[in-house]
């Protein structure tokens, strides 16, 4: 691990990708503070890791998101050097279950819920000296609509979408930006998933992937490859060949 931060927070850190950040960096001595709904959960996690804090939260509430940010600050007298928003749920979605209501869940916790944490921490980006680095966890699913992923692909892709807008200006103020691309993880979130996932990873793999790319300067970190690098090239397919290859991929998810 690097010494670029004494401190983080990870939201959305109880379980699956978020714990494993969570562990390394709290193994690296990096205080860390720990926020999810599940407060047992969190608690558990936190007794584990001397350097690991428990702080409840649901980023749906923004005045909850408000009072974190603050309280947080408050304690540190400044805001943690890494910060990673990395909550979201996700439900498979096809047009057989078509469900706006999952939909809304999606768009809620996964882009206003994003939305609400920036609004908690914009008031900062002024205020502090160095850098602090804001890392998303999006995913190649808000590149191009994938099978499957209705609803979910279009939440990662309203937040990537936020994150370049925002860039440009936040650069100047001390917040540096960063989107994080997993490819397929072993979770509770892929649990759900009934079609064979291509180089799934582990979660602990993952979270080494997510911080070993967040310790370079680049925007985009994206892993496993060459998965990675084949849904990269979608993003520049043009449309006829484009829906050619997903009526293929629809098919043989379909196939019993
Ligand atoms: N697994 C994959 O293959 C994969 C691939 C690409 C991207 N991703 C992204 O990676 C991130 C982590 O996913 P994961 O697979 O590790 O899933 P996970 O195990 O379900 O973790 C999701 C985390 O978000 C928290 N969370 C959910 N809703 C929340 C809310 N409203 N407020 C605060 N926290 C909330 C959960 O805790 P509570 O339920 O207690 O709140 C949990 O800690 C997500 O952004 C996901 O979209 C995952």
């Amino acid at each position: 691990m690097n010494n670029l931060w004494k401190s983080a927070w990870v939201i959305g850190g109880s379980t699956g990708l978020g714990a494993e950040l969570v562990k390394i960096l709290t193994a690296a001595g990096i205080e860390t503070y720990v926020s999810a709904r599940d407060k047992d959960r969190l608690k558990v996690l936190c007794g584990q890791f001397s350097d690991a804090k428990s702080y409840p939260l649901d980023i749906t509430d923004k005045a909850a998101c408000i009072r974190a940010v603050d309280e947080i600050n408050k304690i540190k007298n400044t805001l943690p050097d890494l910060i990673i928003l990395n909550a979201a749920v996700y439900y498979p979605m096809d047009i057989e279950n078509f469900n706006a209501l999952e939909i809304s869940d999606m768009m809620n916790v996964n882009f206003l819920g994003i939305a609400n944490m920036f609004e908690a921490l914009l008031p900062y980006r002024k205020s502090r000296g160095g850098n602090v680095t804001i890392a998303t966890v999006t995913s190649p699913s808000g590149w191009r609509g994938l099978p499957g992923a209705i609803g979910y692909g279009s939440s990662k892709a309203a937040v990537i979408n936020m994150m370049e807008s925002m860039k440009p200006e936040l650069d100047r103020c001390g917040f540096d930006l960063r989107v994080v691309n997993p490819g397929f993880i072993k979770t509770r979130l892929t649990e759900k998933n009934n079609f064979q996932m291509p180089q799934l990873m582990e979660p602990n793999e993952a979270a080494k992937l997510t911080l070993k790319g967040l310790s370079t300067k680049n925007f985009d970190t994206s892993f496993p490859n060459p998965f990675l690098y084949y849904l990269k090239l979608l993003r520049i397919l043009p449309y006829t060949l484009f829906f050619r290859l997903m009526k293929k991929i629809n098919q043989q998810r379909n196939k019993p």
